[in-house]
């Protein structure tokens, strides 16, 4: 797919971090982007500066992803781009003993469906509901040959593999996104739709801003090379790698450096 002012894209998680850096990415090229997010302050702020709209989304919310679906097609049409990177993580042990106390805890269930639904059930469901809106529009015109409609970018996690100490429910959400991405290219491959997962290490994004510099520099040093932390426009550039390339399909791709995550 060409990206140019006839394509509108919705990035989730927008506001922030590898969603606003993609989001400023397709932007330059001329894209017209609908940014979903929690965070309204941001993600109006960034909508002004790319030209493009904020809907308040919280993608667990079925009514709230609709109605932001409906104010982005509204602003801009149709979008062919979809790109899922909202998501969090948390960090719990299964079952742990506390060294002060001896008290015996296991993982809140509550805490680790929350995740689940987040990272992943709310990815599936940007993609149901963005795919069949996908389906109502004609190929691109110059992508005849193809059938192309449109292009799906999701965000996993090297912990989908790697996971580490506490990391039961991200990695377990992180891996249903790396499972249901080939099997989502087969159900719209005869739509012309196309869908990938990017699996990142460690990136400077405001997840991490908050950490000690002590803690960043050791998370940079682990990093086989490059030995820094990944730039979200790194992130972005695959995304659009993925968008553009058209034989990029139901593929999975780790962007990290190297990096294989140590128990913890
Ligand atoms: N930064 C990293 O090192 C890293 C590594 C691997 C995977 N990831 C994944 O990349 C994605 C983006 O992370 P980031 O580092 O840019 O973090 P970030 O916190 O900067 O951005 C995430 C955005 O998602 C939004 N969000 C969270 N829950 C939401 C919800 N329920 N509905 C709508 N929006 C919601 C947040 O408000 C935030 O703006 C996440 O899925 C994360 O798990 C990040």
């Amino acid at each position: 797919m060409q990206l140019d002012s006839r394509i509108a894209a919705v990035v989730t998680g927008g506001a922030s971090g590898l969603g606003a850096a993609t989001a400023r990415r397709l932007a330059s090229h001329g894209v017209k982007v609908a940014l979903f997010d929690l965070n309204a302050a941001q993600g109006e702020a960034l909508g002004r500066e790319i030209g493009g709209v904020f809907c308040a989304v919280d993608v667990t919310k079925e009514e709230q992803v609709d109605a932001g679906f409906a104010k982005a097609r509204a602003a801009h049409g149709q979008e062919r781009i979809l790109v899922n990177c909202a998501g969090t993580g948390n960090a719990v042990k299964t079952a742990s003993r506390d060294k002060a106390t001896g008290e015996i805890k296991h993982f809140p269930l509550a805490n680790f469906d929350r995740i689940i639904q987040i990272n992943l059930v709310g990815t599936f469901r940007c993609i149901a509901k963005s795919a069949a809106g996908m389906l109502s529009l004609e190929p691109l015109a110059d992508d005849l040959h193809s059938g192309e409609r449109g292009a799906i970018v999701n965000t996993a996690s090297v912990a989908a593999v790697d996971g580490q100490m506490g990391q039961a429910s991200y990695s377990a959400s992180k891996a249903g996104i790396v499972g249901m991405t080939l099997p989502i290219a087969r159900d719209l491959m005869g739509e012309g739709i196309r869908v990938n997962t990017i699996l990142p290490g460690i990136f400077d994004t405001p997840l991490l801003q908050g950490a000690p510099d002590n803690v960043k520099a050791a998370l940079a040093a682990s990093v086989p090379f490059p030995k820094r932390l990944g730039h979200p426009d790194e992130y972005a550039q695959l995304a659009e790698a993925m968008i553009t390339n058209r034989y990029f399909n139901g593929e999975c791709v780790r962007l990290d450096g190297a990096i294989r995550m140590a128990p913890r």
